[in-house]
Parts: C-alpha cells; sequence; structure tokens
C-alpha cells in the first residue's frame, strides 16, 4: 500500500468516528442516533455518497487550531430513498455540538446548489448547538448564505428539514423556509431565544421543551408539521412523505398503477347527520374516498378544525384540504386558515392536485379573531387557492356559508369541478340567524316568537339551505350521491391531468402576509 493510500485510508477511519466514542455515546445514552446512523437509515442501503467528508474548519482563534475533525460537524452528499435521488445533510452533535462553522455551512450550500441544478429534493437533519462561538461573524455569514439558498429553492426542489436535537437562535429560520418541519418528541427543541434569555428580559420562568420542544411546535404555534416517538420513526416519516411528492417543480409525483373497479362506496351515504348542527368526523368522508390507507396527515394536532394532508387516489398523489365539523364546527379562523393557506401553496408548487372538502359555518367571529388579524389571515387562503394553477375540485358535504364558501375553492375563485351532496346547505349563513334578521320584525309582531322563528327558519331553510340554486345558477357543477364521490374525483383528477394555466406576466403577486 502506498504511503498516501494509507494516509487516506486512516483519515477516513478518523473522519467516520465524528467527535469520538465518548460523545458518541452521550449521543445514543439521550437515545439519538448519531449523524451517520441517520443519513444510513435514511437512504437505500449503500447508495450514500459523501460529499466533503475531509473538510476541517479554518479557525485560529482560542486554540481551535488543535480541535480538528474531519467533515467539521456535518455529514453531507447524496443518495436514494426508494430509488429517488435526495441530497442529505446530518449535522453531527458529536462535533462541537454540530455547531454550525463557516466550512460546515459551504458543506450545506454546496448540496443545495447541487440539487437546484439537478432538481433533486434537500433534506436537512438538525442537530446542533448553533451558531459555532469561537467563529463570531463568519458563522453567520454562513447561516446567510444557508438562509439564501432555502429561500431561492423554494417552489423548485422540495426542502424538508427534521430537528433532531436542539436547533436555537436565527437557525430556525432555516428550516422555517423549508416546506415540511419534523420534530422529535423529548429530544429536540426550537427557539428563537432559550429559556435563560427569556427569563432575563420577560421574567417567565419555562423549559426548553415547554417554550419548544415538540409538542409545543405541533399544537401550539404550527412549526411543526409532525411529531415522531424517535429518531427511527422521524426518519420514517420523511420517506412517507417523500412518496407523495415530486422530485422538483418540473414534474408530477409518481402515480401508482391502478385499475378502476367498483369505486362505489356506500358508507359514504350515512357520514353527514340528519340535524345540520351534529357533527362528525370529516376523516371519515376523505378515508371513503382516498385509496385504502393512504392518508398522511400534515399538521394533525395544530388547528384541527381543518385537516389538511397528502393521499393517494387511483394511485395519484392528492392533497387535501377539508373542514372538520367535529372541531370549532369545521369554522374558519386564524390558525386554519394559515395551515391550509400554506399547504395549498406547497401542492401548488409542486403540481399536486388539490381536493377541498366543504363543511363549513363561516368565519369565526369575536375580538380574538379580528385583533388576531383573521381579515388577513383568511385573505391568505382566499388567495392561495385563487392563485393556485393544479387542478383543484370541490365537494360540499353540508354547510357552505358566508365567505367561507367563496374561499373555500368556489368555482368563482378558479375550481375546476365543484360538486355537492344532496344535504349541502349553501347559503349566506344558517337558517336561524338568517330568519332572525330579515324576519325580526315579523317574529318580534307575532303571537308566539317562538313559533314565528322556526316558522321563518323553516322557509329560509327549505328555499336556501339547499345545493339546488347553486346548481342551477351553475355554481356547482353536479349535485351527487355520497356514493358515487369516489368514482367522480377518481374520473374528474383523471381528466384534469394535463391541465395548463397560462399566467399574466408579472414578478410576483403580494400575498398578504
Ligand atoms: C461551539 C459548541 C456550541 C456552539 C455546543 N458546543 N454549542 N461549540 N459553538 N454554539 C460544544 C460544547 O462546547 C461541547 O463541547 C459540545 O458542543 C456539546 O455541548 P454540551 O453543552 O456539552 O451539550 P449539552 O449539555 O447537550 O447542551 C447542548 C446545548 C449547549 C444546549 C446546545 O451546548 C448550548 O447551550 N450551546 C450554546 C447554544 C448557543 O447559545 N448557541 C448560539 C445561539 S445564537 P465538548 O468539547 O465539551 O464536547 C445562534 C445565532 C445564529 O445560533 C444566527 C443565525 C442568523
Amino acid at each position: 500500500m502506498s504511503k498516501n493510500t494509507q494516509n487516506l485510508k486512516e483519515k477516513m477511519a478518523e473522519a467516520v468516528k465524528g467527535g469520538g466514542e465518548k460523545r458518541i455515546e452521550k449521543q445514543h445514552k439521550q437515545k439519538k442516533l448519531t449523524a451517520r446512523e441517520r443519513v444510513d437509515y435514511l437512504l437505500d442501503e449503500g447508495s450514500f455518497e459523501e460529499i466533503g467528508i475531509l473538510v476541517t474548519h479554518r479557525t485560529t482563534d482560542f486554540g481551535m487550531e488543535n480541535q480538528q475533525y474531519y467533515g467539521d460537524g456535518v455529514v453531507t452528499g447524496y443518495g436514494t430513498i426508494n430509488g429517488r435521488l435526495v441530497y442529505v445533510f446530518a449535522q453531527d452533535f458529536t462535533v462541537f455540538g454540530g455547531s454550525l462553522s463557516e466550512t460546515h455551512a459551504e458543506k450545506i450550500c454546496k448540496i443545495m446548489d447541487h440539487a437546484m441544478k439537478v432538481g433533486a429534493p434537500v433534506i436537512g437533519l438538525n442537530d446542533s448547538g448553533g451558531a459555532r462561538i469561537q467563529e463570531g461573524v463568519k458563522s453567520l455569514g454562513g447561516y446567510a448564505d444557508i438562509f439564501y439558498r432555502n429561500v431561492q429553492a423554494s417552489g423548485v426542489v422540495p426542502q424538508i428539514s427534521a430537528i433532531m436535537g436542539p436547533c436555537a437562535g436565527g437557525a430556525v429560520y432555516s428550516p422555517a423556509i423549508t416546506d415540511f418541519t419534523f420534530m422529535v418528541q423529548d429530544t429536540s427543541y426550537m427557539f428563537v431565544t432559550g429559556p435563560n434569555v427569556v427569563k432575563t428580559v420577560t421574567n417567565e420562568e419555562v423549559t426548553s421543551e415547554e417554550l419548544g420542544g415538540a409538542s409545543t411546535h405541533s399544537t401550539k404555534s404550527g412549526v411543526t408539521h409532525r411529531t415522531a416517538a424517535n429518531d427511527i420513526s422521524c426518519l420514517e416519516d420523511i420517506k412517507s412523505l417523500l412518496s407523495y411528492i415530486p422530485q422538483n417543480n418540473k414534474v408530477t409525483a409518481e402515480k401508482l398503477p391502478y385499475e378502476f373497479g367498483d369505486e362505489v362506496r356506500e358508507e359514504l351515504e350515512s357520514i353527514v347527520p340528519d340535524s345540520s348542527n351534529k357533527p362528525y368526523d370529516m376523516h371519515e368522508v376523505i378515508k371513503g374516498i382516498i385509496d385504502e390507507n393512504t392518508f398522511f396527515e400534515i399538521h394533525k394536532n395544530y388547528a384541527d378544525n381543518i385537516i389538511v394532508g397528502f393521499a393517494r387516489l387511483g394511485g395519484r398523489s392528492i392533497g387535501i384540504v377539508a373542514n372538520q365539523p367535529m372541531s370549532l364546527a369545521g369554522v374558519l379562523d386564524v390558525e386554519s386558515s394559515r395551515k391550509a393557506a400554506r399547504f395549498t401553496r406547497f401542492c401548488d408548487c409542486f403540481n399536486i392536485p388539490l381536493l377541498v372538502l366543504v363543511d363549513v359555518p363561516g368565519f369565526l367571529p369575536g375580538t380574538d379573531q379580528e385583533w388576531n388579524g383573521i381579515i388577513l389571515h383568511g385573505a391568505k387562503l382566499l388567495y392561495a387557492l385563487s392563485e393556485a394553477t393544479v387542478p383543484r375540485v370541490t365537494v360540499i358535504t353540508r354547510k357552505a356559508y358566508g365567505g367561507a364558501y367563496d374561499v373555500m375553492n368556489s368555482k368563482h375563485i378558479g375550481a375546476d369541478l365543484n360538486y355537492a351532496w344532496p344535504s349541502a346547505e349553501i347559503a349566506v349563513m344558517g337558517a336561524k340567524g338568517a330568519s332572525e334578521i330579515i324576519f325580526r320584525k315579523e317574529i318580534k309582531e307575532a303571537e308566539d316568537p317562538e313559533i314565528k322563528l322556526s316558522e321563518k327558519e323553516k322557509e329560509y331553510a327549505e328555499k336556501f339551505a339547499n345545493p339546488f340554486i347553486a346548481a342551477q345558477r351553475g355554481f356547482i357543477d353536479e349535485v351527487i350521491m355520497p356514493r358515487d364521490t369516489r368514482r367522480k374525483l377518481l374520473k374528474a383528477f383523471n381528466m384534469l391531468e394535463n391541465k395548463e394555466i397560462l399566467r399574466i406576466d408579472r414578478k410576483h403577486g403580494n400575498i398578504p402576509l
């Protein structure tokens, strides 16, 4: 063996040890895999090709010249997941706590540049103490180089972040720009400023977990899209997500082979209750429409008055946005509008057709909502759907009231096909509220106002709380039996497969952010 070959062998052996046995042990004790173990699990066996394994940092302050680790705290490269090319970076907490140096950032930027040129997803596995403290502004510059690329890649290639340890300070803004952020329960946290700073500035006592753990971000802030019990299930989540999305914005997601059979689903007939105020679970409707066991829900525990997620319909990947009558009667509020708008925009960026299921009593009234900007946030969903050029199909299962009728993918804002079930009620508002306003005088003067109100309510409901007036005007293309919904949608999305819309030439619109 030549001297150089021996030299290379030794360097490679040293590189894969990261920060050394002791630190790897500490990582394992905390129920965390190492960066290399994560990459190995995520990618197809033997597919990983590492880029930059021999990179080292260039700092000479604070005795750093004597602390050199090959790879400089991040494992970067490319490989395949179920045969599909992806680029990956995995921060190595065993080397300087996975902190980001100038060279660490350069390695990440390099694979992001590759991904954009080639058109393949970027997956970032984050586990880092933040900016490399010994490097100062060089590290901050490195972050900005990554943020800039995150923005350039947005809508070009899918970007997925997994938070598998600390992610603090400005470092949180890279995952925040990416399309999806997954977190691991108990071992990961994200915050702009940690508990100590919070205590100093606001005098609040809060733990890292309370401030920015997976539970917090999956329920309160919506920063994370999915939470996993451990590293392995987080990596599995990434693989599942990838199966629904395409490589880049120029292609569509893989369509699995599918043969038409008996597509009638009787179970859909009995889901919507007789009374229009009784809740039911929209997941049951989704289950009755899609291919078996294919729903991959996003933001499951955040703003659960709306459901969003990916599914397969006849083997085709679709995005679903659905009001959930089980939670707050499916009303649109600040959080649910933002959640649905963000999901809609992802689907539109990456050519994933949209199915919108509607049972919505309107926007949530109240000072809390108004002061928190329901006007602006509701407008986000209206804007996102209006702008989406992917195939868009709507099914109104029950209520479609007021402005929410317009917003929830109505024909007027560019939906391609709009169906309604016979149970649909399409009106300016519910029959009771409407009668109280327009028949106020009559009701007040009646011998028995309550009886009068219920008479008027019935009259209004018969006249307006149905899908037929909308169907007469062509706002609804067809009133369909629930059992036929899957069959109709299979055909609709097939028919719309080659939909193309020429856009007006402009730099970009100005979505109400
Ligand atoms: C350099 C770091 C480091 C950092 C950790 N280490 N963070 N080295 N720069 N930012 C090193 C430690 O010295 C230690 O080295 C090893 O990583 C493991 O760290 P521990 O503290 O032993 O681990 P643990 O107890 O698990 O605590 C993890 C931690 C803590 C909570 C992340 O290390 C920590 O608070 N780090 C600093 C976090 C921080 O303030 N970062 C800057 C945020 S501001 P040895 O040799 O002992 O193994 C920021 C700005 C970004 O990031 C702005 C972008 C625009």
